[in-house]
């Protein structure tokens, strides 16, 4: 059995600070009436992209797309877009919740790459930096974080956990 760890490693309002500042990074880079093509990543980044993509101002669009593993232990991935989205010739900011490997998001971004993007660009709220094991290109990374499994702010344990306003973790119980 699993649960929730008592301590808080990402509080709500230390997320929501830096979703903001993430936020400006972006705008930063877009010109001010650039057109951005955004990419939720379910399930895991509901969260952060509706907080992320309410705190950009430019023109928006918002496309989600669902992964589905064949197996727990890498194996094919399918990338299924929940409704169709033009990638070609737009600026495609790819949002996800967690870098682990890197493996699920490399193959996410050479997927999108052959839609031809004008631009092609990633925001990952946290980023497990010791776990990676191929080198993958991400722009705007919120959090490094520990080697733990993570739950909260759109993140799961078995489906649970995705609503908690934070970022805890899970232990074993004894
Ligand atoms: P990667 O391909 O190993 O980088 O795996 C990334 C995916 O694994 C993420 O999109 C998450 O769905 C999931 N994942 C990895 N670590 C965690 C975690 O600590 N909590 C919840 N999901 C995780
Ligand atoms: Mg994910």
């Amino acid at each position: 059995m699993r649960r929730l760890a008592d301590e808080i490693l990402i509080p709500a309002e230390t997320i929501a600070s830096r979703v903001v500042e993430l936020a400006r990074e972006i705008e930063r880079e877009t010109p001010p009436d650039g057109e951005i093509a955004a990419l939720i990543v379910l399930k895991g980044a509901f969260v952060f992209g509706a907080d992320l993509l309410r705190a950009i101002r430019r023109p928006t669009r918002v496309g989600f797309l669902e992964i589905h593993r064949q197996s727990d232990d890498g194996g094919e991935v399918e990338f299924v877009f929940t409704h169709p989205f033009p990638i070609e010739g737009r600026d495609v900011l790819v949002i996800e919740d967690i870098l682990d490997t890197g493996v699920t998001m490399n193959a996410l971004l050479d997927r999108l790459r052959a839609r031809r993007p004008a631009r092609l660009r990633t925001a990952v709220l946290l980023d497990k930096r010791s776990r990676r094991q191929v080198e993958c290109p991400v722009e705007h990374v919120g959090f490094e974080i520990p080697d733990r499994w993570v739950v909260g702010y759109g993140l799961d344990d078995d489906e649970l956990y995705r609503n908690l306003p934070g970022i805890g973790w899970v232990v074993e119980n004894p």
